[in-house]
């Protein structure tokens, strides 16, 4: 069996065999671009989901996948899983005589993926395009490669997960143009990409993602509700009964996507206790984890400046997607039902091999190419025209907010001022002197109010940002310049109420996505925030925006313009201080006018009457 036809391969493609190999934390999938379509690959057990999981037999031999799995019950000492999340950090497992590091525990799960590659296509395979999380960092990204290396193989390219999937559905399109959303929920990560295909260019106009959500946390979420019903807190120190209870409670989460409901029965000791699960059960069990999906994919449509009312496609990615409660979330939040046409498991490494194919030549892929920002040794977005907005998914600043953001999801308020030091003081010693990001960063601290403890975590920001960095302000230049400007603001802005500056920032927000004809009348309410806060504004709509809004604004007919707008009550007041429009300062004149009167009428009368008694 050949990887691609030889009248399909270019000279430069011939003798590379190159898979496409799907690295998750759960499980690995590897797939080959055969004669023109994508072809999962089974394993030895005739699966095409291998567990990423590697164990250690009695005998001393190394166990990789199924066999490492079947032994974790017994064995749970020897058996190591859900270590790709430790990749790029001296994390070492143990394992019967010997410590791992995580790349060499990822190096075993990537060679059996090969041999099982090599059976199957009856040819070496020479290198791999592997997929990442999209949030995953530099150093995650060479530990990677380093396993690759350790395994053997070649890699050809990094490829974002949620881009994989991005590509692996363009391929069936048959149209050059369509704009898409993937929405990728891993068993350990979440990502969001926008991308745009433009006569055969997948663009990846920004990508977000939370690398600490996933299934998995969803399933530990079913796990607490056992505490919560009576389950003893000391069986939570049994590492033994935690995974098996953890076990009970994966299966339960499947049997409820499968069936709509399920039942946990679980004894420690002389205590029994079962959880009943629905759908609206588990809706509420999990609303904190539902909550912070919005952030990552506000964050990835904000970047691309895009509405969900103008993305042709949504689509599914990852296994959690399969979820009830997940797809009436995307269907919620998009307004329309996500695709699911290709198997979510299977759609990454699908479109791992897609690359794969483009790679070794295939004619019949040809014009199609995926530009994302360090996929590659040496990215080539720089030089592309068509990826305008290209967001490094690397970028260290952006691991930074989002390690931020993942944490202060996590922590009571008390804890969030000290997380928020933490991360500006790291911040400070990584980016002090790199102009250009420091602003970036400090906008992304800003809007990480937005998931978990909002409130707090504003204030928390204004706080730190005056203590921290008070004294390195004028060091900065301008930019110093801009944060004494947001700090000055936002004193005011906090004084508002709550629910209206969100509401004001997802107007201003909305406005830069893209004016349209219901957003226009709204202009007076903007122009008053604008004049009041225009640094704190100017996060989150730019100059040209505002420029255009009140140009479509005044050239809305009178009549629609007099009508009252949609200002929200209450603006008026605590805006007091705000640049009042000038019909409302006439009718405040006139009222002052009529008072003065009524006081100088009741005077005179008052002079008259005491005159006519003295008489
Ligand atoms: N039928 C189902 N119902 C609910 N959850 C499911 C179902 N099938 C799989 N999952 C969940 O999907 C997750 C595994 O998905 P997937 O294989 O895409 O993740 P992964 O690639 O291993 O993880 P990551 O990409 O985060 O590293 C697990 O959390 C698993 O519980
Ligand atoms: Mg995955």
């Amino acid at each position: 069996m050949a990887t691609a036809r030889p009248e399909d391969a270019d000279a430069e493609g011939k003798d590379r065999v190159i898979v496409g190999i799907d690295l998750g934390s759960s499980h690995s999938l590897v797939c080959a671009w055969i004669d023109g379509a994508p072809r999962l690959i089974p394993n030895g057990a005739g699966e095409v989901l291998t567990p990423s999981c590697v164990g250690v037999g009695d005998d001393g031999r190394i166990l990789v996948g199924k066999a490492a799995l079947a032994r974790r019950a017994t064995h749970p000492w020897d058996t190591a899983t859900r270590f790709r999340r430790h990749l790029g950090h001296p994390h070492a497992v143990r394992l019967g005589t010997r410590d791992y590091r995580p790349e060499e525990l990822v190096a075993l799960v990537l060679r059996t993926l090969v041999r099982d590659a090599e059976a199957f296509l009856g040819a070496p395979v020479t290198e791999a395009v592997v997929t990442v999380p999209a949030c995953f960092s530099g150093e995650q990204r060479e530990a990677t490669r380093a396993a690759c290396e350790l395994a053997g193989i070649k890699v050809e390219r990094l490829l974002s997960e949620a881009t994989a999937a991005a590509l692996a559905h363009a391929v069936d399109l048959v149209t050059d143009e369509a704009r898409f959303l993937v929405f990728r929920l891993g068993a350990a990560t979440f990502d969001v990409a926008v991308a745009q295909l433009t006569d055969g260019m997948i663009g990846v106009r920004a990508s977000a993602g939370d690398d600490s959500l996933g299934g998995d946390d969803f399933t530990a979420l079913i796990a607490t509700q056992a505490f919560a019903n009576g389950l003893p807190d000391t069986a939570g120190e049994s590492v033994a009964f935690m995974r098996e209870l953890l076990a009970l409670a994966e299966t339960a989460k499947c049997e409820l996507t499968r069936r709509g409901t399920a039942h946990l029965e679980a004894a420690y000791g002389e205590t029994s206790v079962g959880v009943a699960l629905d759908g609206d059960t588990f809706a509420t069990l999990t609303q904190p984890l539902l909550n912070r999906l919005w952030y990552p994919i506000e964050r990835a449509m904000r970047l691309a400046r895009i509405r969900a009312a103008d993305l042709d496609h949504v689509i599914l990615a990852g296994g959690a997607t399969r979820m009830p409660v997940i797809r009436a979330l995307a269907t919620q939040m998009f307004a329309r039902e996500p695709t699911t046409t290709i198997d979510p498991m299977h759609i990454a490494a699908i479109g791992a091999a897609v690359q794969a194919g483009i790679a070794m030549g295939d004619r019949a892929l040809r014009g199609l190419d995926v530009l994302e920002a360090g996929s590659r040794a040496s990215p080539t977005v720089a030089s592309s025209s068509t990826a305008t907005s290209v967001t490094s998914s690397s970028d260290p600043t952006l691991d930074l907010a989002l390690g931020f953001a993942a944490d202060v999801g996590k922590q009571p308020v008390t804890a969030v001022q000290g997380l928020l030091a933490n991360a500006l003081a790291e911040l400070r010693k990584r980016y002090i002197d790199a102009p250009g990001q420091f602003e970036e960063h400090l906008i992304d601290l800003l809007v990480t109010q937005r998931i978990g403890q909002r409130v707090a975590v504003f204030e928390a920001a204004a706080d730190a940002f005056h203590w921290r960095l008070a004294d390195h302000l004028d060091a900065l230049g301008s930019r110093g310049d801009w944060i004494r400007r947001v700090l000055a603001e936002g004193d005011d802005w906090l004084a508002l109420d709550e629910r209206r500056r969100f509401e004001w920032l997802d107007l201003a927000a909305l406005g830069e996505a893209g004016l349209d004809a219901p957003l226009v009348p709204r202009w007076p309410e903007m122009r008053i925030m604008r004049e009041r806060f225009p640094t704190l504004i100017g996060l989150f709509v730019s100059t040209g925006t505002l420029a255009n809004w009140e140009a479509a604004f005044d050239a809305l007919p009178a009549s629609s313009r007099d009508r009252p707008k949609r200002v929200a009550p209450g603006a008026e007041s605590r805006l007091s201080t705000a640049a009042v429009p000038a019909d409302r300062d006439r009718r405040r004149k006139a009222w002052l006018a009529v008072a003065l009167i009524v006081v100088a009428l009741a005077l005179c009368a008052f002079a008259l009457w005491h005159g006519t008694l003295r008489r």
